[in-house]
């Protein structure tokens, strides 16, 4: 991208790019973005600027289109400070406000094509990690195959990511039908599809089941797109959709000495109107009471939600055998297990989300300025 033109607009910079577009940045918004080293410390892009001593509408005293149009150079006037934007820096903050979603919808046709990655491969190094966190960005899902069938393999992998979350389970799990905790997770019991940490505060990101021992019947693992979902009712109900997105749900978790209550939307979007979260876990759900006919309503969203996560249609499975493993996305993919017999002996483990985040854009070399 490059910068044709530039005009001053009262306390604006009207910057006309290659593509004709024409964006519009105050004085103030570029003078509080000034890249020079006394405003931002160039190897943490923390801000130095003080922005709230800059005037109102900073003056500048040049302003030149550099380097053949692929910068724009200011020079200020208070504090003789020259300021350089790249064009493609300007053009992303005036226009990519929305970036297409990174994440691609599935329904059961992601059945045969689920990433499966060796555990060997992808732990040899951190760019060969890569693909992994490229897979569970895009469906949120992805499977390992030639796991050893020890803990230190689940924590080699889990620690790829970031450090293991440490929850009321634990930080490594370590859990067979053993009934260790008050949690149909410690049981062989069917659970129905539903997202883990709807009663805390900042669920979970990612989940790793590896399986490490399974002796028995049964015991498949289903999951659901929430994303995928929430598009469906978004299409067909936009009313239900507002709901889910606008009616924060409590839940809880009890066992002696601990009590954990959080409230959430089914659906959160973030600022560019994408998915960002799903939590849903109707197990767990605290009694809450809404006016009557709000209360239909909800029922009537939250009952298609569930509706929609249990229809095969939307799902895919399969039962892990030792030596593989299952990693997904809670803050979007569903989980189940149907009901099994014999001893299953899983290991997991908890990532969180920002983590997941930090390593991919790190592994990218994506920074804030330069993505
Ligand atoms: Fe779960």
């Amino acid at each position: 991208m490059h910068i044709q033109r530039v005009e001053r607009l009262n306390e604006n910079l009207l910057v006309t790019f290659s593509d004709n577009q024409t964006g519009e940045f105050s004085l103030f918004w570029l003078r509080d973005h000034s890249t020079d080293a006394t405003s931002l410390n160039t190897s943490t892009l923390q801000r130095d600027v003080e922005t709230f001593a800059l005037p109102d509408c900073p003056e500048v005293a040049n302003v030149n289109i550099g380097d053949n149009g692929a910068t724009l150079e200011l020079h200020w006037q208070d504090d003789s400070i020259s300021s350089v934007f790249a064009a493609d820096f300007l053009y992303r903050m005036a226009f990519n406000a929305v970036a297409p979603p990174a994440y691609e919808l599935w329904a059961s046709d992601l059945q045969d094509q689920i990433a499966n990655f060796d555990f060997n491969d992808v732990t040899e190094s951190s760019a060969g990690f890569l693909p992994v966190l490229d897979a569970i960005e895009k469906h949120g899902l992805v499977t390992f195959s030639g796991m050893p069938n020890d803990m230190q393999a689940t924590k080699k992998l889990l620690e790829q990511v970031g450090y293991i979350r440490e929850t009321v389970f634990g930080g490594l799990w370590d859990f067979s039908n053993n009934e260790a905790h008050s949690d149909s997770a410690y049981t062989s019991v069917g659970i129905g599809l539903h997202t883990d940490g709807t009663y805390t505060i900042d669920p979970p990101g990612l989940q790793l089941l590896h399986c490490i021992a399974f002796n028995g019947e049964g015991g498949f693992n289903q999951f659901a797109d929430g994303f995928k979902v929430a598009q469906t009712i978004k299409d067909e109900d936009p009313e239900a959709y507002q709901l889910l997105t606008q009616i924060q749900v409590p839940a809880h978790y009890l066992e002696p000495g601990i009590q954990l209550r959080a409230e959430h939307c089914v659906v959160t979007e973030n600022s560019q109107g994408q998915f960002k979260q799903i939590c849903f876990n109707n197990y767990d759900r605290s009694p809450f009471m809404l006016a009557p006919a709000q209360q239909r309503a909800f029922y009537k969203a939250y009952g298609r939600f569930q509706q929609l996560i249990n229809d095969p249609a939307f799902q895919v499975n399969f039962q892990l055998q030792p030596g593989r493993a299952v990693w997904f996305d809670n803050w979007r993919v569903m989980h189940a297990r149907t009901a099994f017999s014999g001893f299953r002996h899983l290991a997991g483990g908890y990532t969180n989300r920002e983590d997941f985040i930090s390593k991919i854009l790190t592994l990218r070399e994506q920074t804030p300025w330069q993505q």
